[in-house]
């Protein structure tokens, strides 16, 4: 079959991310509506992966499109260095109030990498403005914090970056912790520590998304964090993909006793509607920035910072976590999602499958090893989605992580349709 014109010129002038360009299979979407998005033909898909985690409360939402549009009327953008509007300064108190206490200030840059490359050069600016030459990062192995230079040099995910290694800074990278190596990774790290050379300590809280939902544990990365605190070494909660209700409470980090300087937002953070990112830091952080010496300025900023529209997206979103159905819709699908990985845990062609809050990772036994470039997801995303349900497996771990308004007959049709894909493949 030909294919459509939005294909074809898709095909002459688009190179998408993450994608072989030269078997690369393109879906055009031209609507969204709650759970849902529809292709060309009209053809309904559920959105089982929230586009790349980040939809929270579905699909235009009309509260979140009102907001936006209310603000597009008003104030469209402005600089902001040297201004600032209601939106961002309205968002700002209210993150205040939702992220740990000692965190109280607020920088915005677009995206999750940019949100975490901030974070990196504030820590280690943060020791040069004291005059100490601390420059390491450390971090756990299989940890993705993005693609810009900062973030990928504190990113260890199979070979996702060899082209750029000779390029990248040395970061220290330990196991994740569970209880089986809780004494190992303990001493490791604390060795590190001790050498007074970290800067700071980076980590996907519990969930190490892009690995394909690997979980550990929050008691010792607790630990972790609290050891941090003793040598003075900054701590960077990457809350890119756990933040906003995505591990079943607001923050992964709210699992923990001990709490980071630094947190990372974005994907949630607009409710999947606008480009955002933000670096919230404690006054710790910021105080080793704020004098009357100009050389200690923290001089990174992008155009778009603080746009207002992205803000309006935002408060928008957190109005929603302020109404009980959405927190009722959490707890419903996180108990969908742990029962249904219960049973997966006992399929024959299962290796493991993980689960906590609204996330549920289902990983496949394979021949070839288990990493982000195995083929096994491939046929397992071309079933999916002739059956009308848009999941992006993580090379063979099948990921469900579906916007908070899906309803248990959309979720009960996603777990059919990998049962019957698991049938298809004993037979
Ligand atoms: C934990 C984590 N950090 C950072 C990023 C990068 O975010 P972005 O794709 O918005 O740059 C991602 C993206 O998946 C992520 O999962």
């Amino acid at each position: 079959m030909k294919d459509s014109i939005i294909k074809q010129e898709d095909k002459a002038h688009i190179w998408h991310p993450f994608d072989q360009m030269k078997n690369a299979n393109i879906l055009p979407i031209i609507k969204g509506e709650g759970t849902y998005v529809f292709d060309e033909d009209g053809k309904k898909y559920i959105d089982g992966f929230s586009s790349w985690w980040v939809n929270t409360h579905g699909h235009c939402n009309p509260h979140i499109a009102n907001e936006i549009s209310k603000q597009v009327q008003i104030l469209e953008h402005v600089a902001f260095g040297g201004f600032t509007h209601p939106q961002a300064v309205k968002l700002s108190k209210r993150l205040a109030e939702i992220t740990p206490t000692d965190i109280q200030r607020f920088f915005f840059s677009d995206n999750g990498s940019t949100a975490n490359e901030v974070a990196l050069k504030m820590a280690i600016q943060y020791w040069h403005n004291k005059g100490k030459a601390r420059n390491k990062i450390i971090a756990f192995k299989g940890d993705y914090h993005g693609d810009t230079f900062g973030s990928m040099s504190a990113t260890q995910i199979d070979n996702m970056n060899t082209p750029f290694e000779p390029m990248l800074f040395d970061s220290v990278f330990i196991d994740p912790p569970q209880k089986e190596n809780r004494t190992a990774v303990l001493a490791t790290f604390e060795e590190e520590l001790a050498t007074n050379e970290i800067a700071c300590f980076i980590y996907e809280p519990l969930v190490q998304g892009a690995s394909g939902m690997l979980m550990h544990d929050a008691g010792i990365l607790s630990e972790l964090i609290g050891l941090c605190k003793k040598y003075e070494v900054l701590t960077i909660a990457d809350e890119v993909f756990t933040g906003f209700g995505r591990t079943g409470k607001l923050f992964a980090s709210n699992y923990m006793q001990e709490q980071p300087d630094i947190m990372c937002l974005s994907k949630g953070l607009t409710g999947g509607f606008m480009a955002l990112g933000i670096t919230a830091v404690n006054d710790k952080v910021y105080n080793a920035f704020y004098s009357d010496d100009k050389s200690k300025t923290f001089l990174h900023g992008h155009s778009y910072t603080g746009n207002p529209i992205a803000c309006s997206a935002a408060n928008g979103a957190l109005d929603l976590f302020e109404e009980e159905h959405t927190w009722e819709n959490i707890a419903r699908i996180s108990e969908k999602q742990a029962e249904f990985s219960a049973k997966m845990n006992e399929h024959n062609l299962v290796n493991e499958a993980r689960n906590l809050g609204t996330i549920l990772a289902i990983e496949l036994k394979t021949n070839e090893a288990s990493s982000y470039f195995n083929d096994k997801g491939k046929d397992a995303y071309k079933f999916f989605l002739s059956k009308g349900v848009l999941l992006r497996p993580l090379g063979n771990v099948i990921v469900i992580v579906p916007p908070y308004c899906i309803s248990n007959d959309d979720l009960d049709y996603i777990y059919t349709q990998i049962e019957d894909y698991l049938t298809l493949q004993e037979a």
